[in-house]
């Protein structure tokens, strides 16, 4: 499958976010847009007015790390996502989610996410109805933390069930763990301080090509 990098503008410098973006925009797939409330992560970014103002050719790739994500979703289309993530922790009616955010012929991708403690059978009802699953390989919240292997045996087991799906992993991602999860069956790998924190960033994302 082809690898496709999604820079996470989290350990970005926001306070001149589309250069940032710029510098990053050619050797990219997706940019990854992380969305927290402080409710349902410890943390809080940015909403869909600072989403809309982001100026990029690459599809938004956005995560919510949010309660309620349903009271949302319409602001993250009108704000231009291309694809938007929900946690499988935050949804007392997934399916009824996913068929929101796919609604009304928008062509918004829908996917929902897990965090390292939650398992992937959570998801195995709604896969047909998803066009990617976030395999989270930290506790969401934060950028810079290490990567926690437990998402490799998730990541295989939900290869061999969607042999077709988009798998995304996000977390702790450089180099190595890159690898390790491209051979376990991820195709698009998120990366935050890994990029951003680089002296290179066109090298870093150029060696998250593993294959
Ligand atoms: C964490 C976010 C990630 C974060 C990853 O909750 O969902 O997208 O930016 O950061 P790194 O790549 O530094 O682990
Ligand atoms: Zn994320």
């Amino acid at each position: 499958m082809n690898i496709k990098i999604a820079p996470s503008i989290l350990s970005a410098d926001f306070g001149k976010l589309n250069e940032e973006i710029a510098s990053v925009e050619r050797f990219s797939d997706l940019l990854h847009v992380d969305i927290m409330d402080g409710h349902f992560v410890p943390n809080i970014t940015i909403g869909a007015p600072v989403v809309r103002c982001i100026k990029t050719s690459l599809p938004l790739d956005c995560h919510l790390m949010i309660e309620n994500p349903q009271d949302y979703i319409e602001d993250f289309v009108k704000a231009g996502a291309a694809s938007i993530t929900v946690h499988q922790e935050t949804c007392k009616d997934l399916r009824r989610v996913i068929a929101q955010i796919k609604s009304g012929g928008r062509n918004v991708r829908a996917a929902v996410s897990i965090n390292p403690a939650t398992p992937v059978d959570t998801i195995a009802d709604v896969l047909d109805e998803l066009d990617m699953v976030l395999v989270m390989s930290v506790n969401p919240g934060f950028g810079g933390q290490p990567f926690i292997e437990n998402a490799l045996g998730k990541i295989e087991a939900l290869r061999a069930m969607a042999p077709d799906l988009d798998i995304e992993v996000d977390g702790g991602i450089n180099a190595k763990t890159a690898t390790l999860c491209v051979k376990a069956g991820a195709n698009i790998l998120v990366a935050g301080s890994y990029i951003f924190g680089a002296k290179n960033r066109k090298q870093a994302i150029a060696s998250l090509r593993v294959f």
